[in-house]
Parts: C-alpha cells; structure tokens; sequence
C-alpha cells in the first residue's frame, strides 16, 4: 500500500470519512463524514469562521442552496460553466478531457476544445480504462438542474458556488453595514457540481462543502489598513513568470506586492490571511504553494488570482483555495439581469466644487414660438446633461431636441444660451470591487489527513499516527482504565466527566490491551491520553501521555484538567505537565 491507500484505508477504518450510501452501490463523488470526520471538520470550518468572520469583522449569512435562474443567467454559470468531456467509443466511459493531458501540460485549462484534442490525437492517448479511441471533445455544463414546485414552471439550479448568495444580497449587506464600504458576507455551505468522473475521493465530489468571503471594496483604493501587520511574513510564491522558470520564489508578502507579483495590497492581505489559517489546520508549509493563474487561465470574472496548492501522495499539486479579484464583473452582471441599481454612494470628506453647464431658455422666444408648450420645451432643455448640451447626443447642425409630451421637437440654437453655474457634488457612485477567497473545505480536511499522517515504531511494530493540531483533534483525551477492573473505572468515569464539564472532546476506551488502546488514539490523531492505573488508587496520580513522543508524565489526579487544559491550548510544553515517567516509555 503507498501512502495514499493508506491514509484511505484508515480514514474509512477509523471513521472520518466513507463512501455514501454503500447499502445501495454506491456513487462517484459522494462521501459521508464519519463521527471522527464531522468533528474534525466542523473544527476546521471553526477555525475558518475564527480567521474570516471574527477576526476581519465580516458577516456570515445562510441562503439557500438552490438557486432561481436569473442568478445563473446573470453570473455566467449558465452559459459558461462547463469542463470538457471525452468519451471512449469502445467501452462508453467518459473523462475530463484536460485532466488526461495534464502530464503533458502542466495548467491545460487555459486550451480549447479542439486544442485539447489534437493534443490527445498527437499524443496518441487512448481510453484509460480499455485503450479505445477517445471521442471529439466538447463542453458538459456542471450545473444540477431541478424543478421547483409543482408543474415544471420554475427551473432551479443547485449552486455551484456559495458566492453568489452574497451577490445577490448586496443591497440588504450594504444597509446593514451602513451604506459605507468595506465590508464582507461569508457563507459556509454545501454547493453542487456534477462533476465528469470524480475518482479522487473527497478531493473532487459532486456535493462539497465551501467557505467563502466576498470582501466588497471601494476599486479607487486597493491598499490595505492592516497590510503591515502581514508583509515581513515569507512566503513561496509561484507567480507567473516562477511558473517559465518552473521554480517558485520565496519573498516577504511586503516584496510581493512592491514587485508587482500581487496586483494590490488587498489581495496579497487575504492571500497572508489563506497561509496562516492553512497553517493552523495543519497544512504542512513545505508541501503547500501560492501559484498565480496565467491571463489565458483565469475565471472569466477575475483580474488576478492566486490558488493554495497542497502537494498531496499520488495526486501532485492540488488547488484547495483560490484567492481572486473578481473585480465589479458580478455585481454588474446581477444588476443588468435583476435591473437593480447596485451601486454605492460613497462620500467625499469634503464637498467638492464643480463647474456645470446648465441651458438657459430664452422664454421671450420660446412663447411666441411654442405657444401653451413653450414651459415644456424649457424644462426638457433644462433637464439635458452636460454632454448633450455639448453637441453629443440629440443635437443636429444648429439645433437640438428634446422630447415633449412623446413629441420630438427641433430647437434652435438661438432660442437659448449656456451657462455655467459652480455646484456643491458630495459623493461619487461607484460599483463596487470584490475580493474573493474561496476555500474547499472538503480538499483542505484530506490535506489536513495526508499531511499530518506518518509512521514510526513502538514496541517493534510500525505504528501509524495522524498528527493532528489539538486545535483540530475530533477527539482531544481519551480516558484508559488500565484495566477494565470496576475500581479503576469509576476513577476513571469520573476524570471523563470532569474533562466533560470543561469542554473537551474526550474518548474512553476499555476495550483491549493498553497497547492497543494507544494505537486506535494515535490513528484518531488523539493528542493526550490520562491512564488510570493502581498508582491512582494508592498515590492519587494518574499518567498523561503524548502522542507524538509516546512520552508519559505523572500528574496528581486533582490537577489533570487543569494541565490538559494548557497542553492543549499550548500554554506548557508536555515536560512542563508533570514528573516524567519515561522518555519513551515501552508500549
Ligand atoms: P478544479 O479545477 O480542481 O475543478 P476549480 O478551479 O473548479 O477546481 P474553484 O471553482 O476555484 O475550483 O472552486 C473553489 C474551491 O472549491 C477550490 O479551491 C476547491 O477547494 C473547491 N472545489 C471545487 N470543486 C470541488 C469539488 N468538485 N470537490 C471538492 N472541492 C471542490
Ligand atoms: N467562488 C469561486 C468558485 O467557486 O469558483
């Protein structure tokens, strides 16, 4: 078995993650989230909400997961968000198209259809499953397609992204947050895409869960006020120009954006934000890469967009996380398609004095020559914009026209004059700028498995360990009676209850050999396990031991909580805990 089975093999033995309803046959790209993956992943999202919701300020908001069709007309998804299929025409089995040159170009997302299948004829590549002829290539739309209600009147759409439930609540957001920019929705949820041939476990499903913050901002002004707080941190960056040399580089996010390898200050702040919080789940940094999107590859929407890319056993580099400008593409489209102004009044700090040609009829023409209409055609001339005033628009040799009561009426130029009049302009409206990070929280919990994964020895046997942060543990202590002897028990039931009340996720396990025991905790990526053995009867002391050292320190009983509750926020290292027992101590 190489790594990747293994991990496999162990997530669905211990239950953190199983294939979805086996009873039945089964079905690509479904998975279920056993009682050690639930936890494990609401923790992560945990951490998320702590990163993105609490400490930027930003709101989180729940819509619904299906969607009516003007918000997928108006997005692109529609028309546009497709991958390209092949088939076998032996065997019927379909692919996508672009993962089967990916050996030959590095990011084949950036080709055509018919690119992508001369590379396939040229390469003489053939069906992965028989070596039958593959079949033209063309374009499969990833949308789940329903009917809501009764009597196919409405299309529904399941999402295929979180993102445009903030869209489409822009003008709700933007009276919560007070008329003034920026602010930012995230949401955490389920979205849907019927993906092609999903073969990677979690990594690609066709019901995944996201977390995404659309951070909404003034376009005028990409800097960022907490921008310092981020830039001495290095980072590997693999910009377009590392991608020709096929290198990454390591800079300071400061350098990044002062070389222009970050387009503004905003982004590279999220991009920071990204790693650190990639790095608190348990993301190892050296198997984790920022790489920039080539023009040709970008989303149709984005200006500039960075991915986290994971180096996974067997899969290579993978993206978990894409970080994007999605400029004011979304926001325009929504309002086109809804006929929803969704734009912002921002104000200036200062009123601003203005020029402004305005049209002064000359009534004493105007009557004689229009009669009972004559008011009319001078308000119209009034309300013309400067532009129009100017000779665009509705102006003709010497004259100009205005529309009356539905009438079209030529007006020459000497039946009024210009002026210039100084105005008072407060503000300016603008639409706004999104900055997007979009994290998958399904690919970032298998990272967190595959990276935290590892083996040695204890007691002559190779020992498989998940090394889990405690910040991510789904379960943080587990309780082992030495034996499963009643007087050691119920001390034991006790400290469980105890831990309890504080708040820890904690196991107990009586079943089998202590040994045993320790194995199933280290498999769980338990961090602490409090043995109570004869010593606690006598001496009052129970035993805690580390996982990753497999060390053991002796701690009075009335003082386990306390210390498991500071090894497990970090606040002592495991020798500072109490008497050591063993360095190693034999399993
Ligand atoms: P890919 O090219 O691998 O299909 P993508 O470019 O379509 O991915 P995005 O559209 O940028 O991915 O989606 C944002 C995030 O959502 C990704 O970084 C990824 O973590 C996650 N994601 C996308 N599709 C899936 C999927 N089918 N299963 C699990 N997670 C997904
Ligand atoms: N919201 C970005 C994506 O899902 O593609």
């Amino acid at each position: 078995m190489d790594k990747n089975e293994k991990v496999n093999e162990l997530a669905r033995r211990r239950g953190f993650l199983w294939p979805a309803f086996e009873l039945y046959g089964g079905a690509a790209g479904f998975y279920d989230y056993g009682p050690l993956g639930a936890p494990l992943k609401r923790r992560i999202e945990d951490i998320w909400r702590q990163y993105f919701v609490i400490a930027e300020g930003f709101a989180e908001i729940e819509a619904p997961t299906i969607g009516v069709e003007g918000i997928y007309q108006a997005s692109g998804h529609l028309a546009g968000f497709s991958d390209p299929l092949t088939g076998c025409k032996e065997c019927k089995e379909v692919y996508r198209a672009d993962h089967l040159i990916k050996h030959i170009i590095e990011v084949p997302d950036a080709l055509k259809n018919e690119e992508i299948y001369k590379c396939i004829q040229e390469n003489e590549i053939g069906c992965p499953e028989c070596g039958g002829e593959l079949s033209q290539v063309y374009e499969f739309n990833l949308m789940f397609k329903t009917m809501i209600g009764p009597g196919n009147k409405m299309t529904g759409y399941l999402r295929p992204e979180t993102a445009q439930g903030m869209f489409i609540n822009f003008p709700r957001l933007l009276r919560y947050f007070r008329d003034s920019l920026p602010f930012a929705a995230v949401q955490i949820g389920k979205s849907f895409r019927n993906e092609i041939s999903p073969r990677q476990g979690v990594i690609r499903l066709r019901e995944f869960t996201q977390a995404e913050a659309e951070i909404f901002i003034d376009p005028r002004d990409k800097t960022h006020p907490r921008f310092a707080e981020v830039k001495d941190i290095k980072m590997k960056f693999y910009s377009r120009q590392a991608q020709e040399k096929g290198e990454e580089e390591e800079m300071t996010f400061g350098e990044a954006v002062e070389k222009g390898l970050v387009a503004h200050q905003t982004l590279a702040y999220y991009v920071a934000r990204t790693y650190q919080f990639l790095l608190a789940v348990g993301v190892a940094p050296d198997k984790l890469r920022f790489r920039q999107h080539k023009s040709d590859e970008m989303a149709h929407y984005a200006a500039d967009c960075w991915d986290a890319e994971v180096f996974l056993d067997r899969m290579g580099w993978i993206e978990i996380v894409g970080v994007a400008d999605r400029t004011d593409y979304d926001l325009k489209a929504h309002a086109s398609v809804s006929k929803v102004d969704l734009s912002v009044f921002v104000h200036y700090d200062q009123p601003v004095k203005r020029q402004k040609l305005v049209v002064k009829p000359d009534f004493k023409k105007l009557g004689p020559r229009f009669k009972s209409k004559a008011k009319a055609v001078g308000e119209a001339l009034k309300a013309l914009s400067a532009e129009e005033l100017k000779g665009g628009s509705g102006t003709k040799d010497d004259k100009i026209k205005v529309v009356v009561d539905g009438e079209t009426i030529e007006i020459e130029k000497d039946l009024f004059s210009f002026e210039s009049v100084e105005e008072e302009v407060r503000g300016i409206e603008i639409v706004p700028h999104v900055i997007e990070p979009s994290f998958g929280i399904d690919r970032i919990l298998y990272t967190v498995l595959d990276h935290s994964y590892y083996e040695d020895v204890a007691d002559g046997e190779i020992r498989a360990v998940l090394r889990f942060k405690p910040a991510v543990a789904p379960i943080e202590v587990a309780v082992l009676p030495l034996m499963d002897r009643k007087e050691l028990v119920g001390p034991a039931r006790k400290i469980q209850e105890q831990l309890r009340c504080r708040g820890m996720r904690v196991d107990f396990d009586i079943s089998g050999s202590i040994g045993r025991r320790y194995r199933r905790c280290d498999e769980a990526g338990t961090p602490y396990e409090v043995t109570v053995d004869y010593e606690t009867l006598e001496l009052g002391t129970v035993t805690i031991r580390d996982r990753d050292s497999m060390s053991q320190v002796k701690v009075p009983e009335w003082q386990v909580a306390d210390k498991l509750q500071a090894l497990l926020n970090a606040s002592i290292k495991f020798h500072e805990a109490g008497d050591l027992v063993a360095a190693v101590k034999k399993e």
